[in-house]
């Protein structure tokens, strides 16, 4: 199975920056990103979008935004449409990244919404999930990521549609005390929370779907965290802000 290596800009680089950062990409990095069966995503800041569109066209190499209203249209200002994103080429969208759930107010219900309208495009969701310090504290990794999935799905997204989600779910379990912190995850508690998130899903009956872990990826960690059972590639934020850093973290699978 290919790795995924997918990059959260946040609120950063203008529109030009982008396009320049996903030229210098396709130059320096394509043949190298395929030959080593890399599949890349890059989620830029929303103005950004179309620069990014215009480059990534006709290449292996997909994008999507890092946030979406549920409906699809309408009198919402300020909001951003999933249908306007997949007419530019948008193909994965992002979902429940802490950043929105901890700064924003995004919960199980709006995320619900928002994963039945990505379903119902035929997009890809990554979405994330992950404990805060304290939870990590208590004990509580495992059953705080299980309910972070469950909430959503028992709210009345159809589980078996989920599980025939095409063309798959994608997880990104992201301990919220890793994000942009410096402080990854050890091997360890990597592999146990990606060996236990592994078992739910399968119980839950998915079939398609991969488990990325995001948290401080950096080159310097990314070779020993891609050879943890179950990480099947990286969500990656600051890092992946630089093409030659991005690339060297592609490099490490
Ligand atoms: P980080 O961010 O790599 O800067 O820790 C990861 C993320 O928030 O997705």
């Amino acid at each position: 199975m290919k790795k995924i290596f997918a990059a959260n800009w946040k609120m950063n680089k203008t529109p030009q920056e982008a396009f320049d950062f996903c030229e210098k990409l396709k130059s320096q990095g394509q043949s190298q990103l395929i030959s080593n069966n890399c599949e890349v995503m890059i989620f830029p800041q929303n103005f950004s979008l179309q620069r990014v569109s215009e480059s990534l066209k006709d290449t292996p190499f997909v994008f999507g935004p890092q946030e979406i209203h549920f409906e699809r249209s309408g009198a919402f200002t300020g909001e951003n449409s999933a249908d306007i994103a997949q007419a530019m080429g948008a193909k994965v969208i992002l979902l429940g990244h802490s950043e929105r759930r901890q700064l924003f107010g995004e919960n199980s219900i709006s995320l619900n919404k928002k994963l039945r309208l990505v379903q119902s495009l035929k997009m890809t969701p990554v979405f994330c999930i992950g404990e805060t310090l304290d939870q990590r504290k208590a004990g509580k990794t495992a059953e705080v990521c299980f309910e972070q999935i469950q909430s959503v799905i028992q709210l009345g997204v159809d589980l078996q549609s989920q599980i025939d989600l095409e063309p798959r779910f994608i997880l990104a379990y992201e301990p919220v005390w890793a994000i942009g912190t410096g402080q990854v995850a050890t091997l360890e508690q990597v592999e146990e929370t990606h060996e236990h998130l592994f078992k739910f899903m399968t119980q839950s009956g998915f079939k398609n779907f991969s488990i990325l872990y995001g948290g401080s990826v950096k080159s310097d960690n990314a070779k020993s965290l891609i050879q943890v059972p179950h990480v099947d590639g990286f969500l990656i934020g600051g890092a992946s802000l630089q093409v030659d850093s991005f690339l060297k973290i592609c490099e490490a699978h």
